[in-house]
């Protein structure tokens, strides 16, 4: 039986998978729910979006993101309230992300309407999906691909843009120690950086993995030109409080542009935080570690959260945090997160109900 919402075609699954899941107990975006989005692009134009039972995909195997990588994502989440209403946080900050990395990456950009009435359809059908466990939510991966075919390196003629969601608990288990780099490079000027593109994370891979086998969690990049300044995560943006100011670098185009970031900065500065948006060099940081002024780092983002960092190692030397009772990163974690589960106000307008 197929239905129709806001031009968006439904079929359901036959058979729901929800009674298999311990929603007590959720990993971070390893078990999917029965549906997804799909919505294609040929002869130069999107498709109407359909909801369909979530299944594998086929193709060809001369699809062109086999071989040149046109791939493009977003992370999101959607939060249920204690009544059982559903929000999404700044999705159009998503919608716009997406269609910068197409652009960049020579992909077809998606009308908002396919976008925002896609999820907004594929939510209502797998709402029972929403956990309304501490610290859990559904998280959302939108992403869009090279479907046509063909070896000749050039953009191909056909993408499927895909939502997926997976009820997920938080990203890190455990603290977080993390290891500023010296030696490779995440991006680079002109680069693709600033895009969310499969290979920049591809490309983190090796690097992170020398990283955990030294004891690790995640990478923070430095500048490709010296290694000198701090830029970010491998999946978060980075914060440093020395003294009371929180620092945080600027974005550009080997930074992705994080909404929590951009969130948390208005959060801080409404909390009367001091905050700097400037390079920070790795030596400022270590200076400041070794004289006491360093009082915080923390990674910030849609599948992190808030994530305190507990130590940092460079060039052979680890550096421990302080575990401080009135962090920084607890009182905007909580801020943000009261926003987003629709336990505060929201003086923003950040929050968008899904009805
Ligand atoms: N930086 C990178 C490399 C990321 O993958 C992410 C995650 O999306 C972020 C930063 C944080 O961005 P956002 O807060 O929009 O999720
Ligand atoms: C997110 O925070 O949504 C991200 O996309 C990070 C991801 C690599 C897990």
């Amino acid at each position: 039986m197929e239905a129709v919402m806001n031009n968006v075609t439904i079929e359901k699954a036959k058979t729901s998978k929800i009674k298999d899941v311990d929603f007590d107990n959720l990993s971070f975006g390893s078990i999917f729910t029965d549906h997804m989005l799909v919505c294609d692009y040929k002869n130069g134009q999107w498709q109407a979006p359909k909801v369909v039972p979530y299944q594998p995909i086929t193709l060809d195997p001369s699809s062109k993101i086999f071989h040149y990588g046109q791939s493009i994502f977003e992370g999101m989440k959607a939060y249920k309230d204690e009544s059982g209403s559903v929000w999404l946080f700044r999705p159009l900050e998503n919608f716009k992300r997406l269609n910068k990395s197409a652009k960049r990456m020579a992909m077809p950009e998606l009308p908002e309407s396919s976008f925002m009435d896609g999820l907004t359809a594929l939510l209502q059908v797998d709402s029972d999906w929403i956990p309304q466990s501490a610290g859990s939510s559904l998280y959302i991966r939108p992403f869009m691909f090279a479907s046509g075919n063909g070896f000749h390196a050039s953009p191909a003629d056909e993408y499927k843009f895909i939502i997926a969601l997976a009820p997920s608990g938080s990203y890190f288990s455990g603290k977080v120690k993390v290891l500023i780099e010296k030696q490779y490079s995440r991006a680079a000027n002109g680069g693709v950086g600033f895009a969310k593109t499969g290979g920049n994370y591809a490309g983190q891979f090796y690097p992170t993995r020398l990283a955990a086998e030294k004891g690790y969690q995640q990478v923070i990049w430095t500048d490709d030109n010296n290694h000198e300044f701090i830029e970010e995560a491998g999946a978060m943006n980075v914060f440093i409080r020395i003294n009371d100011t929180l620092l945080t670098a600027p974005t550009n185009d080997r930074i992705l542009d994080g909404i929590t970031r951009k969130s948390i900065l208005d959060i801080a500065e409404d909390e009367g935080i001091k905050t700097e948006i400037r390079k920070v060099s790795v030596k400022e940081v270590v200076e400041a570690a070794k004289n006491g002024s360093l009082k915080e780092m923390f990674g910030a983002g849609t599948a992190a959260v808030v994530s305190p960092i507990s130590a940092f190692g460079y060039e052979g030397v680890d550096y421990d945090l302080p575990e401080l009772e009135d962090s920084y990163a607890a009182l905007l974690k909580k801020r943000i997160t009261d926003i987003q589960y629709n336990r505060a106000e929201d003086k923003f307008g950040w929050r968008h109900e899904v009805v």
